[in-house]
């Protein structure tokens, strides 16, 4: 991966875009962590533990690219409180996954760089993933 050659002139929309991703994937890290806890078994708990690996993943991918943008570290914040009990958490999950796969295509779309358009893109194959799984888990008991 070559981080390097991406800053040209960028126009603020992708940055504070890439900004709010960065927050989201922050945002996941913490509120998997504590729906991990609440699961009701070791098999959706592994699940989660492993949906929220791939987040720590994605937040370092944009991070990178956050920094080959603005020559700036990003510091994240929280987008939202993490859902106080397992059913709402695994419904809020889900609607916000498949909402990340949306707002991952137009920041693909916006990028006009084909290095970023494709980390995005990867990333939102993952996030639909993500919402498939959150969906099987609505569905079970
Ligand atoms: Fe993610
Ligand atoms: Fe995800």
């Amino acid at each position: 991966m070559n981080y390097n050659s991406l800053q040209q002139q960028v126009p603020n929309k992708l940055i504070t875009d890439i900004a709010k991703a960065i927050d989201g994937e922050f945002t996941a890290i913490q509120c998997y962590d504590v729906l991990s806890k609440q699961a009701p078994n070791k098999e959706i708990r592994d699940r989660i533990l492993e949906i929220r690996s791939d987040e720590m993943r994605h937040f370092q991918i944009f991070s990178q690219i956050y920094f080959s943008l603005t020559r700036t570290k990003y510091t994240p914040k929280m987008n939202a409180n993490c859902p106080t009990n397992y059913r709402s958490g695994i419904l809020h999950a889900f609607k916000d996954e498949q909402e990340t796969v949306d707002f991952y295509h137009d920041i693909a779309r916006e990028a006009n760089n084909p290095f970023i358009q494709q980390q995005f893109m990867q990333v939102s194959l993952d996030e639909q993933n993500h919402a498939v799984w959150f969906l099987y888990f609505m569905n079970q008991n």
